[in-house]
């Protein structure tokens, strides 16, 4: 089932997201729901905050990367067949010299800007069978899963962008907050609910 995704402005995007046990309801189906509404957006990650949860999981699947004809062999090789599913997912490491990605945001849609990451982050998750899995990864692996545990922490790519950008897309943002875009994808938007 596609669900809405919700829009920049709606105060769910900006909660720390819980951890959540195995036993919470529902959850295959609902991990289901949201690989098909990322696929469905044409995304390469979703987190459940997108989808009106306040709760520590995320989707990556970053094999639309693997596309891009800038990248070495091995590179595309690694992102093709990535896809994994990110439950109360805790960072615990980044290093390396902080370079820049043009990143998008399926709460955000028509907005792009360059924002800078680490390069290398390790990671400590469990999978959709709620196995531990500590991991490293780098490179646009690393920014996807930056920019989707971003989504859990509360922060959005946007508050990653000087002052002067922020203040230029101001009235875009405002305008993504009150539905006035087009978009081909289902999306809930906060300011016109209260208007209803
Ligand atoms: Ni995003």
């Amino acid at each position: 089932m596609i669900l809405p995704i919700v829009a920049y402005g709606d105060p769910v995007l900006r909660k720390k997201a819980k951890a959540i046990s195995a036993d919470y309801p529902n959850l295959d189906a609902l991990i289901a729901n949201m690989y098909e509404t990322m696929y469905n957006a044409l995304g390469v990650g979703l987190a459940a905050p997108q989808i009106g949860l306040p709760i520590r999981v995320f989707l990556v699947d970053a094999s639309p990367f693997a596309e891009d004809e800038d990248l070495s062999d091995d590179e595309r090789k690694q992102l093709k067949d990535f896809k994994q599913t990110f439950i109360n997912a805790k960072i615990l490491e980044e290093e390396g010299d902080e370079w820049a990605f043009n990143e998008g945001c399926l709460s955000i849609p028509h907005i792009r800007e360059d924002v800078f990451r680490k390069p290398k982050v390790k990671i400590e998750f469990q999978d959709e069978n709620f196995e531990t899995h500590i991991k490293e990864f780098d490179g646009l692996l690393a920014r996807v899963i930056q920019h989707e545990y971003d989504h859990i922490e509360g922060i959005l790519f946007t508050d990653k962008i000087s002052t002067l950008k922020k203040r230029l897309i101001k009235g875009k943002l405002s305008n993504i907050s009150k539905g006035k875009i087009s978009i081909d994808y289902k999306m809930r938007f906060p300011d016109m609910k209260k208007k209803r």
